[in-house]
């Protein structure tokens, strides 16, 4: 008998962190590999941040904290909160958990019975289907195509909801589309949950700083304030403020909620770093003009991938208002034969061949629950995104 948890029989490693590891492996052999599957910025964390996490370890602060994040980093989230979203929380609403990652995951597992259904729109960030099925919930996908924007449309949420509905999960803008909720957006979502007073809102906001163009983000508590009190706001310091590797990640919420995501947190792993912790004070209480020197930077990529992809043979690639993501279509690949004699069946065989025959790492949509398309990252070098679109188009136009 396998020492492995039958709970284990329906869940998937990471498919992102798999092609990631994929293409280092390829690297390490040799190839020359433009891997553009990380979902993390390239850019270093910013040096006040670091100098404050080098104060805090001269100060000793390398210590267990309160299992919920220290009470200064809470007050601080709370005032972000008030300051970038109009929300007030306080902070016995607020918990803090090792990444925005842990906290989702605290969050279903501290609220979904067997059998709960959550509504995920698809394409979905990777990880939020198998977090209902580790909490033995039912995730039920919606899907939500690219005529749609990639957005759920309010009668599609209202047709997907039944009385087992636990959740609904929102991430905008979107892992892996980039695409982003306006206020309208979420008004009429709303609308809709307001007849199902069951339903609670599962709000994913860690790209809330990465918009283009003048896009305003908005988070629905703030604009449904009748929803605040079913509705779970979730946010981070790793995307905006280039801070993946310390893993930090928060949320604000009803202290009910709150206070048994930090149950499970204090029979897990305690708390998140206590240097982490005060690197994230300095993160969210000081200077943020880095955030549009980035964001510059981010949008040229993204206008430079949007067009070098739309010239590719067979694809096509809608411009998305956030996040450093592009999900373009390959649906005009299908059928066609390889330089290595395959056939292209689906947007799985598309990413292997590509791989395969120009050195380029992407992801296949299929991991995102939406075909045919494939997700590119653009959170690296301009240099190295226009020699991988140049390949692309290469292996595009060599396909018969
Ligand atoms: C949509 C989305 N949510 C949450 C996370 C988790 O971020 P972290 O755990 O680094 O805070 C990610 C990271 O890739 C993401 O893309």
């Amino acid at each position: 008998m396998s020492i492995v948890a039958k709970r284990l029989s329906r869940i998937k490693p990471s498919p992102t962190i798999a092609v990631t590891s994929k293409a280092r492996e390829l690297k390490a052999a040799g190839r020359d590999v433009i891997g553009l599957g990380a979902g993390e910025p390239d850019f270093d964390t910013p040096d006040h941040i670091k100098a404050a996490a080098k104060a805090a370890i001269d100060r000793g602060e390398t210590k267990y904290t309160d299992v919920q994040g220290t009470l200064e980093l809470r007050k601080a989230i709370c005032a972000k909160f008030r300051r970038e979203n109009g929300l007030s929380y306080t902070p016995d609403q607020v918990t803090v958990g090792t990444g925005g990652k842990q906290v989702l995951y605290n969050a279903l597992m501290a609220s979904v019975n067997p059998g709960d259904e959550v509504i995920i729109p698809a394409p979905y960030w990777v990880s939020y289907p198998d977090m209902v099925e580790l909490a033995e919930g039912t995730p039920v996908s919606v899907p939500c195509p690219a005529e749609s924007g990639f957005k759920l449309k309010p009668a599609d949420l209202e047709k997907a909801i039944t009385p087992k509905t636990k959740w609904l999960i929102l991430n905008s803008p979107s892992n892996p589309t980039g695409a982003a909720y306006t206020a309208a957006d979420l008004k009429a979502l709303a609308a809709v949950l307001l007849k199902h007073p069951q339903v609670w809102v599962m709000t994913d906001d860690m790209y809330e700083h990465l918009v283009y163009d003048g896009f305003k983000f908005s988070t629905i508590a703030a604009v449904e304030p009748k929803l605040m009190d079913r509705t779970l706001t979730v946010n981070g310091v790793s995307k905006a403020y280039c801070m993946t590797g310390w893993r930090i990640g928060y949320a604000g919420g009803p202290a009910d909620l709150i206070k048994a995501m930090n149950v499970i947190q204090s029979q897990s792993t305690s708390n998140p770093s206590s240097v982490s912790q005060a690197a994230s004070v300095a993160a969210l209480n000081g200077p943020t003009d880095f955030l549009a020197r980035n964001n510059e930077v981010f949008k040229q990529r993204r206008d430079l991938v949007v067009s070098m992809l739309n010239q590719a043979k067979g694809l096509s690639c809608p411009n998305p208002e956030g996040a450093f993501y592009v999900y373009p279509s390959c649906k005009g690949t299908i059928g066609k034969t390889a330089p290595s004699g395959k056939v292209i069946k689906g947007d799985g065989d598309f990413v292997t061949e590509l791989l395969e025959a120009e050195g380029v790492a992407a992801v296949q949509g299929e991991a995102f629950g939406l075909s045919p398309h494939f997700r590119i990252s653009y959170a690296t070098s301009t240099e190295a995104l226009e020699e991988a679109c140049r390949r692309i188009q290469r292996f595009c136009a060599s396909l018969k």
